[in-house]
């Protein structure tokens, strides 16, 4: 079984943290957005609890990704007809790392901000990385926010790319979805 990534193939723990992550930050975006529509108080605090401890799941394991791809680097994208679409595939893979990043720990500096401990699935309790203000949790949020915004564009631009590829039919899906090489 390869574990480890190969000059033209995923290996599965790259594929496992790119699909357990899809779901995660997926379904993290989908618990943010509900979180909003209803009222804060005591009955949804636990709402919140879930999403910050996903959230930070998602932020430690986007960090285990970044040095498993140090390790063991993974396929450059396949090419593609035309080069700016080359291009625009590695900007766009380079800026889900950036937000995947820069997403969670506005959320936590927002978190710290209001002053109430963040609590990893009710048991690890976070260090604070903002000083307890309402102006810093407003801004805060407000980055955490408009982040959120530029990751559902990038992601949108991810699958208008993963639609193309399958469309053409050249085994990008597949790769990632089973590890085998595209046309092996
Ligand atoms: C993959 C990671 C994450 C995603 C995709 C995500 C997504 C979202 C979204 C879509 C919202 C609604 C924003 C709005 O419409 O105004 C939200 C709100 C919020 N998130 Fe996250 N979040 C993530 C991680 C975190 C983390 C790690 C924390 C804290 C430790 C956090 C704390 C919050 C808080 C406190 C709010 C409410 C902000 C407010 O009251 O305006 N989030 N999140
Ligand atoms: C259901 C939704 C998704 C589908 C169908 C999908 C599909 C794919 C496919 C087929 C590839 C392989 C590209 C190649 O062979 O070069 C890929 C790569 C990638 N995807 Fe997704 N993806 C999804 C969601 C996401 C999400 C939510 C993120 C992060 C926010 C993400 C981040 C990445 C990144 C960074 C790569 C580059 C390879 C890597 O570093 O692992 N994807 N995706």
């Amino acid at each position: 079984m390869g574990l480890a990534n190969a000059p033209d193939r995923f290996g599965l723990v790259s594929r496992a943290l790119h699909w357990g992550m899809a779901a995660l930050i997926l379904g993290n975006l989908g618990l943010g957005l509900a979180l909003m529509q209803v009222p804060p108080g005591l009955s949804t605090l636990w709402l919140y609890g879930l999403h910050k401890s996903l959230g930070f799941t998602a932020l430690v394991l986007v960090l285990v990704r970044l040095v498993w791809h140090r390790l063991s680097p993974p396929p450059r994208p396949l090419p593609a007809p035309r080069p700016w679409q080359d291009r625009l595939a590695r900007a766009t893979h380079a800026a889900l790392y950036a937000l995947m990043v820069a997403v969670p720990l506005a959320g936590w500096s927002a978190a710290s901000a209001s002053g109430i401990d963040t609590v990893l699935f009710g048991r690890l309790t976070l260090p604070a990385i903002a000083p307890v203000s309402v102006a810093w949790e407003d801004w805060a949020a407000l980055a955490h926010r408009w982040l959120t915004r530029a990751l559902m564009a990038v992601l949108a631009l991810h699958l208008a790319g993963v639609a193309a590829r399958l469309a053409a039919g050249d085994g990008t899906f597949r790769r990632m979805l089973t590890g085998r090489p595209a046309g092996g």
